[in-house]
């Protein structure tokens, strides 16, 4: 038999260690690992020359835009981001122009996405009006379902604990997660406009408003509200120590709860923000250095499940505006997690091993993904080669996404992402896209 394509010489990261092997990819899975003496012929072969191969991110945490936000991003610039960072698979949320939060609008964007797309994409949908409808949402293959509870984005009111207790019961019933923007509306929306009236706009004024009480506050509602369903909830970048404690608590007590940090909270702090301004703005803020430690320990003791990137576009001058309540908030992430995290376990912040749990094994796990997140045989060749050792700067100017500034811009970080591999198609080559629009799959949830 002649494979597809033949991966040799890899120093392959396999169950949790690096082996010296070579891979064959046929139809754009792993076909077989092996030594090269054991390895079937290939149409074309790749000499790694030794570079260590992760199984491609899976990225659950993505604002790709489009639509009506298509001038902040798109499928194609934010997929080619993606490539260009090794991620290989990304799940969208709903916050679109329009919102998605239907049948239609859910296939609507699955078919523009069809065209453009460079990795794989699912999808969230945010709650609708009418709980009727969530059945038909997931029948057209929403991942999950997203809640957005600092102001009202979905059909559903987010003041209304019996609307949410509902919901939460029909997506328990089919077996699909909620993931969770968790800051309380109401106590946000109070802050903001006691701090508008004093005329207060500048960073510490959004730091006050999004205080860590607004955090943990939805937390524990939700997690009422979980409790009382069984729904299984994911709350989305969690930034205080608080917090982070309640969903631990949760934890040990046998509940069907995950959650997320973003690289920002652990690398960047309020200082930072108060220090460099609004293009540092993001939501929920950065945090002083206790909710900082307290996310690492997180980390490193297994209780935070994934790392998302919330990569969030916004043109420059949406980010600069003089007013902060003004200021759009999110920053671009694709391109800059993995080396931000390669470069945490170059400082022994964080093992190898727990780095690829978070950045690609447990974000499979969670949202079903069971083709992918492992190199294993069977599995899809969703691959990033890495040169482990290259430092480079952080230049922004040269992202794929269209937002071309970044807060680690001009950082020196060590281990580059040279060569990432979607579904067996080498899609990026030292960071020139090398694959067509179109070439990564719309996904959807897989209910086996
Ligand atoms: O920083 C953020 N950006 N937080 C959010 O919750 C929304 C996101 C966006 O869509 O820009
Ligand atoms: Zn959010
Ligand atoms: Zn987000």
């Amino acid at each position: 038999m002649i494979v597809d394509s033949l991966l040799s010489n890899a120093k392959a990261y396999l169950n949790r260690e690096i082996v010296d092997c070579n891979l064959a990819i046929e139809n754009g899975k792993i076909f077989k690992i092996g030594k090269e003496a054991h390895m079937p012929q290939a149409d074309e072969t790749t000499n790694l020359r030794n570079l260590l191969v992760l199984p491609g991110l899976i990225d659950a945490h993505v604002h790709l835009r489009d639509e009506g936000k298509a001038y902040k991003e798109d499928f194609y610039t934010g997929t080619a981001a993606a490539a260009a960072g090794g991620v290989t698979t990304v799940l969208d949320m709903p916050n679109n122009a329009p919102v998605t939060m239907s049948a239609e609008t859910l296939r609507n964007r699955m078919k523009i996405a069809e065209k453009k797309a460079l990795v794989d994409i699912g999808f969230y949908s945010e709650f609708p009006a009418s709980t009727d409808e969530i059945a038909s949402i997931v029948a057209e293959g929403a991942m999950a379902f997203k809640l957005f509870m600092a102001c009202q984005i979905g059909g559903l009111n987010i003041d209304d604990d019996s609307a949410l207790e509902n919901a939460f019961s029909k997506v328990s019933e089919l077996n699909v997660p909620v993931v969770v923007h968790a800051e309380d509306r109401a106590l946000l929306a109070t802050a903001e406009e006691k701090l508008k009236k004093r005329r207060h706009h500048d960073a510490a004024a959004f730091l006050e408003a999004h205080s860590e009480n607004v955090e943990l506050k939805a937390i524990e509602r939700l997690l009422k509200l979980g409790a009382k369903t069984k729904a299984r909830l994911h709350i989305c970048h969690v930034t205080t120590s608080t917090g982070l404690a309640a969903v631990a608590e949760a934890k040990k007590a046998g509940r069907a709860v995950t959650c997320e940090v973003t690289p920002n909270h652990l690398l960047l702090s309020s200082e930072d923000f108060k220090r460099y301004g609004s293009l540092f703005a993001i939501m929920p803020p950065l945090r002083s250095s206790n909710h900082i430690e307290a996310l690492w320990r997180g980390v490193t003791d297994g209780w935070v499940d994934i790392i998302g990137s919330d990569h969030a576009p916004h043109t420059l001058k949406e980010k600069t505006a003089s007013s902060i309540w003004e200021v759009k908030v999110g920053v671009p992430g694709l391109e800059t997690t993995l080396p931000l995290m390669l470069t945490m376990v170059h400082k022994n912040r964080l093992g190898l091993a727990t780095m690829v749990d978070l950045l690609s094994e447990k974000p499979a796990r969670l949202f079903n993904l069971t083709d992918r997140g492992r190199i294993d045989k069977g599995k899809r060749a969703d691959l990033v080669v890495l040169d482990f050792n290259r430092k480079f700067k952080v230049d922004a100017a040269k992202f794929h996404s269209k937002a071309k500034y970044s807060p680690y811009n001009g950082w020196e970080l060590q281990g580059k992402p040279v060569k990432t591999f979607v579904n067996g198609l080498l899609t990026m080559d030292e960071g020139e896209i090398l694959a067509k629009a179109g070439s990564g799959e719309i996904l959807r949830r897989n209910h086996a």
